[in-house]
């Protein structure tokens, strides 16, 4: 078997996604699913860039076992020396230093002549090779390199102890065959090229992303750069699901390749980065959407019945989706319900989130005759909260109707104290988030809001997503309910907690 080196750079690249940042808590949980889903290398921040990325590269470096840890650098003796510090609590760690190689980056961006940006990736690798055995040299904009200087680049920054050297397609504008043949020529001109592992990096921008990365890999690429739900950078990264996936189905192709992932964590990762950035997944996103594995026409449905591999070329299961089953009702106990958590990759440690989860399941099978595991999840990602609420839900009213000004009347609990307010709204979901503005004293602006059914059927559970502004601060809330406007006031209320907690 030969593998491919998965680099997870869900907490760097993902992370620089507008809207996607992510809290303290967030990211160590982030970055503790990653290690569970078995990538080799997570990229853990940019310390240099601001001190909560420090802070963030340094927890993951003492706290997460398994994986590299490896944090990103310019070519600037402050930035190594900001990774090497932040890095220092890591077992195994890499320095990533970068440094643009195009023209119109040197020209524009670096106003640097080509001398000067070979003398400084050369400088800096070894700089970084110092502190660290392992360090990674990526030629920012290599695939609008001019070939013969990033050849030169390449060689002179693995002979200066680069370990791998990562190719980028940075404004993903290459074509897969033309990606492709990009890798075989650096293995070709490259004298020294066999002393290094040949890593891609590639952006989404003409939706190609996944399909560059691969022809990458079939053209002896060894180390893939990806994040969870191809979040990232304007139209995102390579998908990591895609690339295991595509690896793993097409055995004719990829042969003896293979990834570390366990494949069947993919779904639980998926949905906690969608939850925590707020961005949700597109219903026919491949592997990890909502549809990816529905089947409605009738022809599809009878065929699936028949023989399952007619109309699916991948086994649900096999990336944890297990969606439709039906697994619980009305009678079930305490103890099933505990070990269908622990199948779908729920370990509930805090005993009273498991109590609450488990009241919400009572409550949910008595309005609800099915329960499927769809639903298990949302109530649970529901009580597992990053922050010890400030504010908690004790009620509300609304009333609207056809020619009624939409009234809500919301009452929160504080420190023990229930405080009430009052408002009228544009709708009723708005007349309460107006309530709770005035309760808590604040000027908060939604930026985005969403509901949706999360399975099927007239008693499905509702679930609310949102994010929240305060002036510079935004967080993302979740929240879920059979009754939808109970679902957006704890979506309000779990961003609100959040940006008070901050
Ligand atoms: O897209 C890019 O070029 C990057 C580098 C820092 C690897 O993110
Ligand atoms: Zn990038």
């Amino acid at each position: 078997m030969e593998k491919i080196i998965i680099f997870d750079t869900t907490l760097r690249d993902g992370e620089q996604a507008p809207g996607a940042s992510l809290n303290h808590k967030e990211k160590m949980e982030v970055a503790q699913a990653l290690a569970d889903l078995g990538v080799d290398i997570i990229e853990a921040g940019f310390p240099i860039s601001s001190p909560g990325d420090f802070a963030a590269v340094q927890e993951v470096s003492k706290n997460i076992k398994g994986p590299v840890i490896c944090a990103l650098a310019r070519c600037l003796k402050k930035d190594i020396d900001a990774a090497h510090e932040a890095l220092k609590p890591a077992k195994n760690k890499r320095i990533h230093v970068f440094l643009a190689t195009s023209k119109i980056h040197m020209q524009y961006k670096l106003q640097k002549a080509e001398d000067e940006i070979l003398r400084l990736a050369v400088e800096n690798v070894a700089y970084a090779k110092k502190y660290c055995q392992d360090v990674e040299f990526s030629p920012e904009d290599a695939s609008r390199t001019e070939k013969r200087f990033l050849y030169k680049v390449v060689e002179a920054v693995i002979a200066a102890g680069a370990t791998t050297v990562n190719i980028p397609d940075t404004v993903g504008y290459s074509e897969p065959e033309e990606f492709g043949a990009l890798i075989r020529s650096i293995k070709a001109n490259v004298a020294n090229i066999d002393k290094t592992v040949i890593s891609v990096h590639c952006h989404n921008d003409l939706g190609l992303a996944v399909a560059n990365s691969l022809a990458a890999v079939k053209n002896g690429c060894r180390q893939v750069e990806c994040t969870i739900n191809g979040l990232g950078e304007r139209a995102g990264n390579a998908a990591l699901e895609e690339i295991v996936m595509n690896i793993n189905t097409r055995r004719d192709i990829y042969g003896e390749i293979e990834t570390n992932i366990r494949k069947d964590h993919i779904y639980q990762a998926s949905r906690l980065v969608s939850r925590l950035t707020g961005f949700v997944i597109a219903p026919n996103k491949a592997i990890v959407g909502g549809n990816a594995f529905r089947h409605e026409s009738g022809i599809h449905q009878d065929g699936v019945i028949k023989e399952r591999t007619t109309y699916e070329i991948i086994d649900p299961a096999v990336v944890g989706v297990t969606g439709e089953n039906l697994v619980l009702g009305k009678h079930s106990g305490r103890h099933a319900f505990v070990q269908r958590l622990k199948t779908l990759g729920f370990t509930l440690s805090d005993e009273q989130a498991l109590e609450k989860a488990f009241q919400r399941f009572k409550e949910l099978a008595d309005k609800k005759k099915n329960i499927y595991d769809d639903d298990l999840r949302t109530i649970v990602e529901d009580e597992i909260k990053v922050v010890e609420p400030v504010w908690q839900l004790v009620s509300f009213k609304v009333n609207s109707g056809t020619g009624i000004k939409p009234q809500a009347e919301i009452q929160l609990k504080n420190k023990g104290k229930v405080f009430t307010g009052v408002s009228s709204g544009d709708g009723p979901a708005d007349a309460c988030f107006k309530a709770i503005d005035k309760v808590i004293n604040a000027k908060a602006k939604l930026e985005d809001f969403r509901l949706e059914a999360v399975t099927s059927g007239k008693d499905a559970l509702g679930k609310a997503s949102l994010k929240l502004r305060v002036k510079e601060t935004v967080k993302t809330g979740n929240g879920s309910s059979t009754d939808i406007i109970e679902a957006a006031v704890k979506a309000y209320l779990d961003a609100i907690n959040k940006i008070v907690s901050e």
